[in-house]
This record gives C-alpha cells, structure tokens and sequence, in this order.
C-alpha cells in the first residue's frame, strides 16, 4: 500500500527529476473480458485514458461501452471541483449494486481523487470492497494492480504522493485518427491558492523536446492532421530541464514537423513571452486560438488567489494577443464566488468580460478544495448570490460569444472535419479559431481540412456547407 499524504504532496525539492521507461508485462493475460472505463475531467485526464486503455488491452481485455458488461470498471477521476467527487462516488455506489451480482467484477480508480488523501481515507473506511485505487505518478502499475486483483479480491491503494517522474514509451490507444493529444509536461508549481492540482499531480516536469518531436513525427507519419500539446502551464515549459529551451522553442520544432494543426493547453498568462506570441503569428500551422484562464477581473480577489497578475497587466497581454495574431480567438477561465468575494469586486469582472469580449469561458464557482490555501479562508456570501453571479456573468459571456460567431457569417473558413456529428447526416469539425462547426458535405471529406461556408450560427456552434 502507497497511501496519499497531504504534506508529502505539497513539497518541492531541486531533486532532478527521473525518467523511467514503460515495458508492458501481463501481455494476453486475460481473454474475453471487457473493461468499461469512464473519464471525469481536464484533456490531460482524457489522454491519461487513452494510455490506460492501451495498457488494459495489451492484457487482453476489450472496451465496452456498458458497465454492465464490464469485468473491470475503472474511473479515472477528477478533483478540480466538488461536484467531479460527487459524480465519481456516485458511479461507485453502482459499480458496488453491480459487484453484488457479478462477484469477480473488479473495480478501481485512477487519476487526481486516487491522490487525495481524504479520499483514500474515506476509501480505507467504506469503500473496502473496490479492488484498487491508481495514483497520477504510477499509471504503468495499472496492469500489475489488474493482476493481483485478478488473483485476489483485496483493496490496494498505490498512490504515493511525490513531485513525480516522466515516463517515457507509455502505449497509448487514441480516440481520434485526425487529432492527437501530445503531453509535453506534467504537474504544476503556480500554486493557486484555491487550485488541488499541484497537490495531485506533482511539481512542474518538462519532458524532453526530442521525445515530444518524435511523438508528433510519428503522429505526422500516421495521417494525424492536428496536435494539442498538453501541460498544465504549458507556458513555462522547459524551465525546469535547466538546457535553455523554452515554449517558443517546442512551438518552432514542432511548427517544424509539418503538422498541419498546432494547439496548446493551458496558458498561464504569467508566462506568455513575447517571443511567444510572434512564434504563433509566423507559423501558419501553428492555430490562432489561444486559451488564457483569467479567474477574476479584480486585484484584490487575484492576489488572494496567487495569480501574480493584475487586470491591468491582463488586459495588455490580451490586447498584445490580439494585436499581433490576426483572426486569434481568445477563450478563459473564469471563478465566481471566491471567499468574501463583493459585488463591487465581482463587478470587476464583468467589466473584464466587457473589454475582452471572449470568444467563449469556462465559469465555475468557487469549490472548496481541502488542503488548499482557500479552504481556510472565512467566507460569508451566500452560495444563492454567487449562483445568481454565475448566471449574470453566463449571459454576458453567450452574448459575446453569439457577437464573436456572427462575424463569421456567410465567410468560408476552414474546417478540420472529425467524423460524423450527433445531428441528423451532418458532419462535425473544428476552425483553425477552434469553433465547433456542423456541416453538410460528402463522408470522404472527413480527416481533411476543407473549405466551409458558414450559413448558420449560434452561442456554442456554427452551422456550414462544405465548398467544393
Ligand atoms: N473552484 C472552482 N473552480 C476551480 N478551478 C480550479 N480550481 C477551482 C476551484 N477550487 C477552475 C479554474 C481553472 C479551471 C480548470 O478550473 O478556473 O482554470
Ligand atoms: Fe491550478 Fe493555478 Fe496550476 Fe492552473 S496554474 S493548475 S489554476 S495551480
């Protein structure tokens, strides 16, 4: 047993950071046995799925869509928000109604609630009957921790909280053959001060550019048209590999590679160079779309949070963005509701929202995370004022990102077209701004980037033609 423990994960250390490679043992181990396997969360978590689902299957177990026919249910968690826990406890409660009748169903969780240590707590006390919990650092142990439940029903809990390491080699079995998620760090130092995500996945790790390079030559190799380069602070990418590489660098090498769509996330606005900025602007395969989390439009409430910014320098690093990547969309994130937030500070951020004018955020209100700075802060506005926040800012934000869309009208844009849509005969893709478009037009247009006509738009999509 590994248990998390809180005070582990909150430390830094100058110790260099290892290495490991995967080797795959337990090959064919199994056969006939299906893993269902369901993913809360960020795009990191997505691809960290997209390894543990290639790990599973070199064992011999096959996907199902159906966790009643699944012998392994394996939940790879988020901790970002409160309500992800509850989502994920209450997938246990029926895996547990399901274990009742299939004895040998083995069930385990991965991912950032794997490495909290009120979580393993509470598993330890009421949750004894699942077979595993798999921390963040250690996915390559996932086919050990299926084999020794496979021998025996135990609860084993293998997520020691440490800065982490990189593993190089992990398989992986991808979800689209048009787009590829590529990692090229992990972990995060910024310590926001309402944020867990330091705390479950370690200090900031730059993997190296060769093997980032080779991913995505391969991947160019395989017909994939498009990478998103993941990081929680992909920014400051390379700072901590002590060779004088930076993000801008990464961009160019892989600007390089011939692929025809680059994307990156998430940009802290702390880190984005100038130099950075130009890169995206030279390179046309290098998307004008860019994802800069803003959290609140007030200095008072971003120095409580330890953003390390304020409005003012926001808006010039917006505004620089604008200036110098033409045609770049800008989306963000945005917390409502941080303690003893007023209405006048609130108010700063709908002015925020009011210059900016983003193409589309992300808003949530302001969750409890234990261990976090924020979780000790006294807080006395009422959980209904922060709703009806939450609902005022949501209407300024669809009103500009309806305002954004319309300019697209009747212009032809291009698309990268993915596959089929969930609307009736159309297809689904993406613009370089990244904007969901459903369009018309033949299926063997799908994997390639087309010209659309927009005919339609609305607050979260646009509709098209495909121009021949
Ligand atoms: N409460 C609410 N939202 C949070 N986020 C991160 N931590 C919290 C929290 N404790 C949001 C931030 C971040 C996004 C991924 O999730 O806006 O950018
Ligand atoms: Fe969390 Fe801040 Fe790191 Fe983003 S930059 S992962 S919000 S601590």
């Amino acid at each position: 047993m590994n248990i998390p423990n809180l005070k582990e994960a909150k430390k830094r250390t100058n110790k260099e950071v290892e290495t490991n490679y995967y080797e795959s043992k337990y090959q064919n181990i199994v056969n006939n046995k299906k893993y269902f396997l369901k993913t809360y969360g960020c795009q990191m978590n997505e691809h960290d799925s997209e390894n543990m689902k290639a790990i599973l299957e070199e064992m011999g177990f096959e996907e199902t869509e159906n966790m009643e026919n699944a012998d392994l249910v394996l939940l790879n968690t988020c901790s970002i928000r409160e309500n992800a826990h509850n989502k994920v406890f209450g997938m246990l409660g029926r895996a547990k109604h399901l274990k009742s009748t299939k004895i040998d169903l083995i069930v385990g969780i991965a991912g950032c609630m794997a490495q909290e240590e009120v979580v393993a707590q509470e598993i330890l006390k009421k949750y004894k009957w699942m077979d595993f919990v798999l921390g963040t650092h250690n996915i390559e142990q996932l086919s050990e921790l299926v084999y020794a439940s496979l021998k025996k029903h135990e609860l084993k809990i293998e997520a020691q909280s440490c800065e982490g390491k990189v593993i190089e080699g992990l398989p992986t079995t991808r979800n689209s053959k048009v787009k590829a998620f590529v990692n090229i760090m992990y972990g995060c130092d910024k310590f926001c001060t309402y944020c867990i995500v330091p705390y479950t996945r370690g200090k900031q790790r730059s993997r190296k550019p060769n093997d980032i390079i080779k991913e995505v030559e391969q991947l160019v190799k395989e017909g994939y048209q498009e990478v998103t380069l993941l990081g929680q602070n992909v920014n400051a990418y390379g700072k901590d590999l002590n060779i004088n590489y930076t993000m801008t660098d990464l961009l160019v090498d892989v600007a390089k590679t011939n692929i025809n769509r680059i994307r990156f996330v998430t940009s802290h606005p702390w880190d984005f160079t100038d130099d950075m900025i130009e890169t995206i602007a030279k390179y046309e395969n290098i998307m004008p779309s860019i994802h800069l989390p803003v959290q609140s439009g007030n200095n008072e409430i971003l120095k409580l949070m330890g953003r390390r910014y304020t409005k003012e320098e926001y808006l010039t690093l917006f505004n620089k963005i604008k200036r110098k990547i033409p045609n770049v969309s800008i989306t963000t994130d945005i917390i409502v509701g941080f303690p003893n937030e007023n209405e006048e500070q609130f108010n700063d951020t709908l002015d925020l929202v009011n210059k900016c004018k983003f193409d589309l955020a992300f808003t949530f209100i302001f969750s409890k995370r234990v261990g976090t700075p924020a979780e000790k802060m006294q807080d006395t506005i009422s959980i209904k004022e922060k709703e009806k926040r939450l609902y005022k800012l949501n209407e300024l934000i669809n009103k500009y990102a309806l305002e954004n869309n319309k300019k697209l009208l009747n212009k032809t844009v291009k698309v990268l077209v993915e596959g089929p849509s969930d609307k009736n005969d159309m297809l689904m893709g993406y613009t370089d701004t990244n904007k969901l478009v459903n369009l018309k037009g033949p299926n063997d247009i799908i994997g390639q980037i087309v010209d659309v006509k927009i005919t339609n738009i609305k607050t979260w999509s646009l509709d098209g033609e495909y121009v021949k």
